[in-house]
């Protein structure tokens, strides 16, 4: 398998590089973001849960994420791989997912981060409210996602660093151009 996480901060481009990454690398993505914006959507107890959370730009509850991890990846038995994108987010996350890797005697290849200054994301995500309404784009919530990102979740790129797994790629210029860095990077890890 080869399995990929894609980090960065909300805006960085993590949805739309693991569209391409999944394609290209015939790779399963799981976007924890785009599951729960769809149990919201069915008004599940899930989404009933998260979407206040969701809303404020909170990080909905570890349990609950680990749970809907557990779940994807069971559905995906037979995937070569997945890219992880918006998982895992706190310290917490990390360690079950190295802990669900280990259990399917799996690893986390690679992380990739994408960098992408506060100013540059505040624009796409303003920008994208216009075109498609989602919620948790709005100023004060923006704002709020970006705290939430340095205080619970970089943290992990020292975790990752550790762990020897990290690579930083500008996320910065056209989604092409960033394609192909990721492309070159993501390489280097196929066995
Ligand atoms: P999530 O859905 O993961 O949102 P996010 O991390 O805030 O990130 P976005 O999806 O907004 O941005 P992205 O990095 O995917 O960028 P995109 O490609 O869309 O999470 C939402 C919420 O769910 C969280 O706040 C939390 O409440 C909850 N949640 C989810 N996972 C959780 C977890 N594990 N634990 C706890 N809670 C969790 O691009 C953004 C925009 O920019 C788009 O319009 C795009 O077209 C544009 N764009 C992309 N690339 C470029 C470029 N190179 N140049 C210009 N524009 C670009
Ligand atoms: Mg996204």
């Amino acid at each position: 398998m080869f399995n990929i996480i894609i980090f960065g901060p909300p805006g960085s481009g993590k949805g739309t590089q693991s569209a391409r990454i999944a394609e290209k690398f015939n790779v399963k993505h799981i976007s924890t973001g785009d599951i729960l914006r769809a149990e919201v959507k069915q008004k599940s107890e899930l989404g009933r849960q998260a979407q206040t959370l969701m809303e404020k730009g909170e990080l909905v509850p570890d349990d609950l994420l680990i749970k809907i991890l557990h779940s994807s990846i069971e559905k995906n038995k037979d995937a070569a791989g997945f890219i992880f994108d918006g998982f895992p987010r706190t310290i917490v996350q990390a360690e079950a997912l190295d802990d669900l890797m280990k259990e399917l005697e799996e690893t986390i290849d690679v992380v990739v981060s994408l960098d992408v200054p506060d100013n540059e994301v505040v624009d796409r995500l303003l920008k994208r409210a216009e075109i498609e309404g989602r919620k948790d784009d709005n100023k004060e919530t923006i704002r709020n996602r970006l705290n939430v990102y340095k205080e619970q979740t970089a943290p992990l790129l020292a975790y990752y660093m550790k762990q020897g797994k990290l690579e930083s790629i500008n996320g910065v210029g056209s989604i092409d151009k960033i394609f192909e860095d990721v492309v070159s990077t993501l390489e280097k890890y196929l066995s």
